[in-house]
C-alpha cells in the first residue's frame, strides 16, 4: 500500500485492495493501453483509496463535533449551576447576565448544545456497537471500566436531562421535573471529568488522524 494511505482499522476496504495491489506489485505499473490488468488494479486502487479517505472524513467530522457539542454542553450547564443556581437558594435571576448571556440565553444554549451531542453520540455509538459486543462477551467490563462508566452516567444524565425537557414542553408535574433537573445537574459534573478523561486518553488520535487524511490527500494530488 502506498505511504501514508494505510488505515488499519478498515479491514473490508483494505482487504478489497490487496488483490489490486498484488496485481501492480507483480505486474508494474500501466506502461500502455494494452495492459489492461493493470490500468483496472490503478483505477480500482484509486475508486477505494476515495471511499477509505470519505470514510475516515466523515468519522473525524463526528468526533469533532461531538468535541465541540460536548465541550459546549459542559460548559453551559457549569455555568448555569455556579452562576444561577447555586447560593441563590432556588431563585434563578433572569435579567442577570453572564458572558453576555442571561440565564435563558444560557439554557437555550445547553439545549441547543445537547441536540447537537444526541445526534453526534447515535453516530459514535453506533459506530463502536461493536466494541459493546465484544465487551460483554469476552467479560471485559473491569478491563474497560472507564469507558463502561463513561456509557452509564452518560445515559443516566440524558435521561435525567431529557425527561424533565419533555415535562416542560407538555406542562407536566413541575416537582418531578426539578427534582430530575437536581440529580442531573449533579451526575453531570461526574461526566464532565470523564468526559475529560476519555477524550485527553483519545487526544493524540485526532491528530494522527488529520496527518493521514492530510498526507492522502496530498498523494492524491501528486499522482
Ligand atoms: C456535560 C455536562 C452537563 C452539565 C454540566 C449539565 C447541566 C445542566 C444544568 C445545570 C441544567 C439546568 C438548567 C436550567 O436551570 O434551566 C441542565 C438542563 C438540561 N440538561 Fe444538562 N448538563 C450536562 C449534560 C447534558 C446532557 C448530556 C444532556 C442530554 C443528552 C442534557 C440535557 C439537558 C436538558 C434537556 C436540560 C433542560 C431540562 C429542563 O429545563 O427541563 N444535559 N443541564
Ligand atoms: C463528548 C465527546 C466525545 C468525544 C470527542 C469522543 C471521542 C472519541 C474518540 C476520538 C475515540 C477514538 C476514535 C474512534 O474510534 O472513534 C472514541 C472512542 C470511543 N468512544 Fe468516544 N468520544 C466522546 C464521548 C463518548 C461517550 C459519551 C461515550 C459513551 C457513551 C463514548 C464511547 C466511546 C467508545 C465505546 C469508544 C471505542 C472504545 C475506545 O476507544 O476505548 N464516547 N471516542
Amino acid at each position: 500500500m502506498p505511504e501514508g494511505l494505510s488505515w488499519p482499522c478498515n479491514d473490508k476496504i483494505n482487504s478489497a485492495l490487496a488483490p489490486a495491489h498484488a496485481t501492480l506489485l507483480t505486474q508494474g505499473p500501466a506502461q500502455d493501453a494494452q495492459s489492461a490488468p493493470q490500468v483496472h488494479s490503478q483505477k480500482l486502487i484509486k475508486v477505494l483509496e476515495v471511499m477509505q479517505m470519505e470514510k475516515y472524513l466523515s468519522i473525524f467530522l463526528v468526533n469533532l463535533g461531538l468535541l465541540v457539542s460536548g465541550f459546549s454542553s459542559a460548559f453551559s450547564g457549569i455555568l448555569i449551576q455556579v452562576k444561577y443556581h447555586m447560593g441563590n437558594h432556588g431563585i434563578i435571576m433572569p435579567n442577570e447576565y453572564t458572558l453576555g448571556l442571561s440565564y435563558s440565553g444560557w439554557a437555550q444554549m445547553h439545549k441547543v448544545a445537547i441536540v447537537m451531542l444526541t445526534i453526534l453520540m447515535i453516530f459514535h455509538l453506533v459506530r463502536h456497537w461493536k466494541w459493546y459486543r465484544i465487551v460483554v462477551k469476552k467479560r471485559l467490563i473491569r478491563k474497560k471500566q472507564q469507558v463502561v462508566t463513561l456509557t452509564i452516567l452518560f445515559i443516566f444524565v440524558a435521561v435525567t436531562g431529557l425527561i424533565p425537557w419533555l415535562i416542560d414542553l407538555m406542562n407536566g408535574d413541575e416537582m418531578l421535573r426539578k427534582a430530575l433537573v437536581e440529580i442531573h445537574d449533579k451526575l453531570s459534573i461526574i461526566l464532565t471529568l470523564y468526559f475529560i478523561l476519555h477524550i485527553a486518553k483519545r487526544f493524540k488520535w485526532f491528530l494522527t488522524t488529520f496527518e493521514r487524511m492530510a498526507g492522502s490527500a496530498a498523494h492524491s494530488i501528486a499522482r
